[in-house]
């Protein structure tokens, strides 16, 4: 089992894996919550689980601590907290990759054709999607947002 889920380690021999993603606010306000979603859904990944929440600026600051040096971290934290997000944890084979692809690069001019960023996304930073880079930050993450009885699936 999973050290912070009950996810079994593997289905139908295939590797499982979750990851955190969040729809930001810029992505709520263009009205694409569902497109969003509905792109990882068709690439194979399911929704374990879903909340909205408003996120304030100490609240938006702790998530994103690992970039607290960087000179853009006041204004990405004042963005993260401008407006209602969606936060998932989606579960499946190589799930953290996956949504990495879907996203495109973070810059969106630098985002190849048909991913996330690239056709939705106004600049590096409002830039609809985040998830999560690697194991160790995907469980942080969720943890961030989610205990393990709101991951039901
Ligand atoms: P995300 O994938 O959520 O991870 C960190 C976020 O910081 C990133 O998406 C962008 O929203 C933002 N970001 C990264 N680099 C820059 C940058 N150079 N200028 C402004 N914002 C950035």
């Amino acid at each position: 089992m999973d050290f912070f889920s009950s996810l079994p380690k593997k289905e139908n021999g295939r590797k499982m894996e979750r990851t955190l993603s969040i729809v930001k606010p810029d992505g709520v306000r263009k009205n694409i919550v569902g497109e969003v979603v509905k792109r990882f859904e068709k690439s194979g990944l399911r929704v374990s689980a879903v909340k909205m929440v408003s996120l304030t600026r100490k609240e938006a600051e702790g998530f994103y601590a690992v970039h607290r040096a960087r000179p853009f971290f006041g204004s990405l934290t004042e963005f993260m907290s401008s407006g209602p997000v969606v936060v998932m944890v989606l579960t499946g084979d190589g799930a953290i990759k996956k949504v990495r692809d879907l996203m495109g690069a973070t810059d969106p001019g630098k985002a190849d054709p048909g991913t996330i960023r690239r056709d939705f996304a106004d600049s590096i930073e409002s830039n609809i999607v985040h998830g999560s880079d690697a194991p160790e930050t995907a469980a942080f993450e969720i943890g961030y947002f989610f205990n393990a009885l709101e991951i039901v699936n």
